[in-house]
């Protein structure tokens, strides 16, 4: 019956991490998935979702089903958190499976609504957005992103190869930390990209799984207020996994901002229809723990403390590493650390030397050549940076 099934060839971020489990070599360093790890190497239990926790402990909770849009107190939550106070009456929220169901699931009613666009992701992308949209039946393509001479934007293409797109045709923008390189659009390019969005009809999409991780809560949602106070219709992915350290509860949301409260009810149903034919309903528990911390001030206060202090490790990380690097191959460019922000930065290593760097000294990037810098701990950074210097000089 199945003889004509093809094997999976894998997936690039999840496959290799489970090679990297597999590894029994004990000084291994698993800097492929995008997971923030302390400086003790485990995930950490954010301490206002432990509080959180224990409050649901103590009182009563059966298990119903959630609605199809998912907890009422968490999808206006995470509304605020995205958009601010702005606009409310005209957001469809609805609670996914973390940042990817909110793309699924977006991906599925965009499919329905506008079955003649074409999706356009940056080159280069997290490897999923590839997945998702096409698995949903879209054509997708990229427009160019990345510069490798600067390790920043290549702007001036990426606004040309927009301008040239019919109206209506979906753009994926990555709201902040761009994945794979870490780089982003300052403000100024942000509010020059809008006008060109708002110009030529396209309907952008944003993802944004690392609120928090770059400037801040508000300041990493900066395009996405933008655009919408431009009234530019829009959708957003956003996801909880790494800004609450809660990967495996699946937490996230999808966003549609319209014209009015009558149209953003329309769609609101359409998104709920989406999700009855994918899961049904979402999962209570964590976005009952997320609900609780943001809806509590002192709790807020707390993951908001805890954040900060995440988004401060990763950029003292950043800096060691590239003290490092710079000490042990003087003139070796590693400027992408400085200018890039966020868990990834893009290091340019080629394949060979990924390989290399895996195989022989058992530190694991993706072979794109995107480094989680969010999981190497102060004590990682010196083997890191000679073992990356050793696959580059010999
Ligand atoms: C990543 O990019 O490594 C993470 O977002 C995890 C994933 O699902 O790929």
């Amino acid at each position: 019956m199945f003889q004509h099934v093809e094997a999976f060839a894998g997936d690039p971020i999840l496959t290799l991490n489970e090679q990297f489990a597999a590894d029994p070599r004990p000084a291994k360093i698993n800097l492929s998935i995008g997971v923030y790890l302390n400086d003790e190497q485990r995930i950490p239990l954010m301490g206002a979702v432990a509080a959180a926790e224990e409050r649901l402990a103590q009182s009563f909770h059966p298990h119903p089903y959630l609605p199809m849009a998912g907890l009422p107190a968490y999808r206006a939550q995470s509304r605020a958190l995205v958009f601010g106070d702005a606009h409310a009456e005209r957001i469809a929220t609805i609670q996914t499976l973390g940042g990817s169901g909110a793309l699924k699931v977006g991906a599925d009613f965009l499919k329905a609504w506008f079955p003649q666009a074409r999706v356009w992701v940056s080159d280069p992308t997290w490897d999923n957005h590839k997945g998702i949209f096409g698995g949903a039946g879209f054509e997708v393509g990229t427009y160019p992103y990345y510069d490798r001479a600067t390790h920043g934007v290549a702007f001036d293409a990426m606004l040309s190869a927009l301008r040239a797109l019919p109206a209506g045709d979906i753009v994926v923008l990555h709201a902040c930390c761009h994945n794979p390189t870490g780089a982003d659009l300052n403000q100024q390019q942000w509010r020059e990209l809008a006008l060109v969005v708002q110009e030529r009809g396209l309907l952008p999409f944003f993802d944004i799984a690392y609120q928090g991780f770059g400037d801040g809560i508000a300041e990493d949602a900066f395009a996405i207020r933008h655009f919408a106070q431009l009234n530019i219709p829009l959708l957003v992915a956003s996801s909880y996994s790494k800004n609450f350290a809660i990967y495996g509860e699946r937490c996230g949301a999808l966003h549609v901002s319209c014209k009015d409260a009558a149209e953003m009810q329309t769609v609101s149903g359409q998104l709920q229809s989406a999700v009855r034919k994918n899961y049904s309903s979402p999962p209570a528990y964590g976005a009952r723990v997320i609900a609780t911390v943001l809806e509590d001030q002192q709790l807020r206060a707390q993951w908001e403390a805890e954040l900060g202090a995440m988004r401060q490790r990763m950029k003292q990380i950043r800096s060691e590493l590239l003290a490092q690097l710079q000490a042990q191959l003087p003139g070796g460019d590693f400027d992408y650390l400085r200018v890039q922000q966020g868990m990834f930065s893009f290091t340019g290593l080629p394949v060979e030397q990924i390989r290399k760097l895996r195989d022989v000294h058992g530190v694991y990037l993706i072979e794109s050549g995107r480094v989680c810098l969010a999981a190497l701990s102060s004590a990682g950074v010196a083997p890191v940076a000679r073992a990356m210097v050793q696959v580059m000089t010999v």
